[in-house]
Order: structure tokens, then C-alpha cells, then sequence
């Protein structure tokens, strides 16, 4: 397999990782040579050992264009759309755009939700939370139906952006990138969107119901040209008449990554991280008994949970509309975000 990675930030680092994990050949593309720099001599060799000469850099401008099965978009959100829509020209097997797939009100994306309509590319999104192991365990859990009938919903993905900042050393605060600003894809609500795409995903599995209302709370930074939410909290009904809540934040520490389903008869729940080894699953049925699960995992191991995934859809093991990373979903939480800021 051959694939193209845009972006050689920290995203592009960890799917390089990951891609290469599954002896799959790399190309990598950026706009800035430093970050090409940056990626072969301090955040490859610091986070995963070495530096891997397979991999091969390239200037945008200068990359083959044709001839990848996968091409995977790390940009920054604000141009990930106008990248997509060049990927799609090459026709490869299937795009990935990272998370959030674009920014609120991207004029783009329509033309890349139609474009993608009348072409055989499959598009994926990078929610890669929701193929993790763990989150295949809940997911287990829930269709057994040992916790009953689901009757809430709950999902928090609140973690203090120092660590993004720790990663981005480069960087000087929000003011310097995309985080800083939720019109471009920044703030709490489009960072951490994990959580709502989670939270979809979940609603899907536990069957409590399509979300027909959402209402959303943002508590807002605006401070010379930086303008984001800090903290962003939805809660949704749904034609279940069953009602559940997210909460995304810039702020909380130490982290706390969580996801919780109540049924009639027990409950699941999921705390990534919750274990110095891994990710935790709890869970009980109707004899109340709690069982507790620890998923075993690293955090390069979510990534290369999301190539096994992808390997498998492009294998025809898994069909692409039920991929839990399918693109409509990352489509899906945008709309809940633009809905939401136009409801302000
Ligand atoms: N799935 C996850 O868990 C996860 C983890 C980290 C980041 N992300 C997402 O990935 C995206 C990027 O985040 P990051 O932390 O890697 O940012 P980053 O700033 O570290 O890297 C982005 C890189 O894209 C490059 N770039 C900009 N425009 C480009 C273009 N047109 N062509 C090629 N390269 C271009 C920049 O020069 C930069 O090096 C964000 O949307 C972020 O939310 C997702």
C-alpha cells in the first residue's frame, strides 16, 4: 500500500507511525520545510525511537501526484477541505481528513460531500477514539444488552490544551494556529469534537435514538484577534424521547476522557486512560455486579487501531457506510457545531 500523508505535524507524525507499523510505504507532504525538518530530526526520533529512511519527505509543490491508495489530510482544519478536494483529483482508494473534517461554515465542503457522491474514492474521518479497542468493547457490551435499554448518554472529552502546547513547543499559544480561533476549526467545540463524534457513535449502538434537538453552551475567549470556546456542553433529546449530554473543554486537569451509558438494567462505562496501562471498561447488568476491563493500550496503538480498520474496509471486511470513521459522521458533528453557533 502506498500512502500520502498532508501534514507533518504532530497528526502526521502519529499516522507516518502507524501507517508504517503496517509496512505500508509513506509519503509526506508540508507547506513549511521546518516542519519536514522537525518531523525527521525531533518529533519522529523523540516519540517513537528513530527516524524510519523509508519515509519520504516532500515540499509541497513537489509530491507525486496519482498513483496512492490512501491519501490522509493533517492539516489544520481551516485548509483541509481545498486539500481534500485536490486528493480526490488523484484518485486513490480512500481520503482520511483528520479531525474536525473542516471549520464551521466552510464554503468547501459542500462541493466535497458532492464530489465524494459521484466518485469510487471512500472517505473516512480521524475520529480515531471510536475504533480504539476499548470503545469496540463497549460497543460488545452494549449490543449483548446486558445493561437493558439505554436510557442516557453521557461523554466528556475535557483535557487543558498545555499538553497540545507541550507538543507544539513551536508554538507560543492559541494565538499562533487554528486552536485559537473556532472559525477555523479551533476552540474546545472543533479540538475536542471527539466527543461528539463519540457520542454519535455510541447513540447509533445503544439504539437510545436519533438526535432531533441540541442545545449548546460555549463559554468564550475573545481577546485582541483570538476568538474560541473554552468550554463547550451540548445537550441533546432524541425521537426516543431519551435525552444525553457532551461536554468539551480547554481547561480541565488533569484530564478526564469519559463516556458513560445508563440502561434499565446497568450501566457502561469508559474512561480513556483511566489506567496507568491502558484504556478502562466498566459495566453491570441487572445483578448489579461491576466488572472492570483494562484495555492495554499506548497511545501510537489508537493509530494503528485506525489502519487495521481501514485496512479491513478496504479489504470488504468491514462495509464503509458502517465504519464508525465513515466521513458522513465527521459531517455530522459539523453540522451540530454550525447549527449551534447559529442558534447564538
Ligand atoms: N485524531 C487525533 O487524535 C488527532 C491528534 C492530533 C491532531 N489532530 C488533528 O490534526 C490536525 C492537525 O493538527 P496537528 O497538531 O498535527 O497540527 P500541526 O500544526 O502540528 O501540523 C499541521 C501541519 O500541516 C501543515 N500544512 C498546512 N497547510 C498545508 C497544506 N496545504 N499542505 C500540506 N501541509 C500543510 C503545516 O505546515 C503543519 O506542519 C488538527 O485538525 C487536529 O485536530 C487529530
Amino acid at each position: 500500500m502506498k500512502i500520502k500523508i498532508y501534514g507533518a505535524g504532530s497528526i502526521g507524525n502519529h499516522l507516518t507511525q502507524a501507517a508504517r507499523r503496517m509496512g505500508w510505504h509513506v509519503t509526506v507532504v508540508d507547506t513549511d520545510p521546518k516542519a519536514l525538518e522537525r518531523m525527521k530530526n525531533d518529533i519522529y526520533p523523540t516519540r517513537y525511537g528513530k527516524w524510519d529512511d523509508s519515509i519520504e519527505l516532500c515540499i509541497a509543490g513537489t509530491e507525486k501526484r496519482g498513483g496512492f491508495d490512501i491519501i490522509m489530510i493533517g492539516t489544520p482544519p481551516h485548509v483541509r477541505t481545498a486539500v481534500a478536494l485536490e486528493a480526490l483529483k488523484e484518485k486513490p482508494k480512500a481520503i482520511i481528513l483528520e479531525k474536525p473534517v473542516s471549520f464551521p461554515f466552510d464554503p468547501k465542503l459542500k462541493t466535497l460531500v458532492s464530489r465524494l457522491k459521484s466518485s469510487r474514492t471512500l472517505a473516512f474521518v480521524g475520529y480515531d477514539h471510536a475504533v480504539a479497542k476499548s470503545i469496540e468493547r463497549v460497543a460488545d457490551i452494549l449490543k449483548s444488552g446486558v445493561i437493558g435499554d439505554a436510557l442516557t448518554l453521557d461523554v466528556e472529552f475535557r483535557e487543558h490544551w498545555e499538553g497540545i502546547f507541550k507538543a507544539h513547543p513551536w508554538l507560543s499559544g492559541p494565538q499562533d494556529s487554528y486552536l485559537g480561533y473556532w472559525k477555523r476549526g479551533g476552540g474546545a467545540s472543533g479540538e475536542h469534537s471527539h466527543a461528539l463524534h463519540l457520542a454519535l457513535y455510541l447513540s447509533r449502538v445503544a439504539k437510545i435514538g436519533a438526535w432531533k434537538d441540541v442545545r449548546a453552551k460555549f463559554q468564550h475567549v475573545k481577546k485582541g484577534k483570538l476568538d474560541y470556546d473554552a468550554i463547550a456542553s451540548f445537550a441533546f433529546d432524541t425521537d426516543k424521547s431519551k435525552t444525553g449530554r457532551v461536554i468539551q473543554d480547554v481547561v480541565t486537569k488533569p484530564t478526564r476522557k469519559w463516556a458513560r451509558i445508563q440502561g434499565s438494567n446497568g450501566f457502561v462505562e469508559w474512561v480513556c486512560n483511566g489506567h496507568p496501562s491502558g484504556d478502562v471498561v466498566r459495566y453491570a447488568g441487572a445483578d448489579s455486579v461491576i466488572a472492570e476491563e483494562i484495555i492495554e493500550k499506548k497511545r501510537p496503538d489508537d493509530f494503528h487501531a485506525e489502519m487495521l480498520h481501514l485496512d479491513a474496509v478496504l479489504k470488504k471486511k468491514i462495509k464503509p457506510a458502517a465504519s464508525p470513521l465513515a466521513f458522513a459522521s465527521g459531517v455530522e458533528v459539523l453540522r451540530i457545531l454550525e447549527r449551534a453557533r447559529k442558534a447564538r
